[in-house]
């Protein structure tokens, strides 16, 4: 690829339900991949208030994740905290080719 991106496929975009948070490994890390319509996010699979797994207790709904544990929710387009923007979530790039799912484990994306 030219983008300099070092893509992992992770798997089959059906995997990736609608509106759901779904678990991945890639490269030895946990991230999450959040899937609303034709988009997806992929952040850290760790809420940074206390830690819980957003594969377990998140979802996503008009471009927000949002952690069930307290809920606290986030944007998905820039990965802060809907109320705190200090407060972000560490995100990845990722895409769709043809029907597979790929990220890009080169590095995290800056925050903002
Ligand atoms: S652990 Fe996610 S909101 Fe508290």
């Amino acid at each position: 690829m030219t983008d300099g991106g070092d893509w992992r496929p992770v798997g089959r975009l059906e995997a990736f339900p609608d509106g759901r948070v779904t678990g991945i490994e890639v490269d030895g890390r946990r991230l999450a991949i959040c899937r609303e319509g034709d988009r997806l996010f992929a952040v850290v699979d760790q809420c940074p208030h206390r830690g819980a797994p957003f594969s377990e207790l998140g979802h996503v709904r008009d471009g927000r994740l949002t952690c069930e544990w307290h809920y606290w929710q986030f944007d998905l387009a820039s990965g802060t905290h809907c109320q705190v923007p200090s407060i972000c979530v560490e995100r990845w790039r990722v895409r769709v080719v043809g029907d597979a799912v790929e990220v890009d484990v080169s590095g995290p994306m800056p925050p903002g």
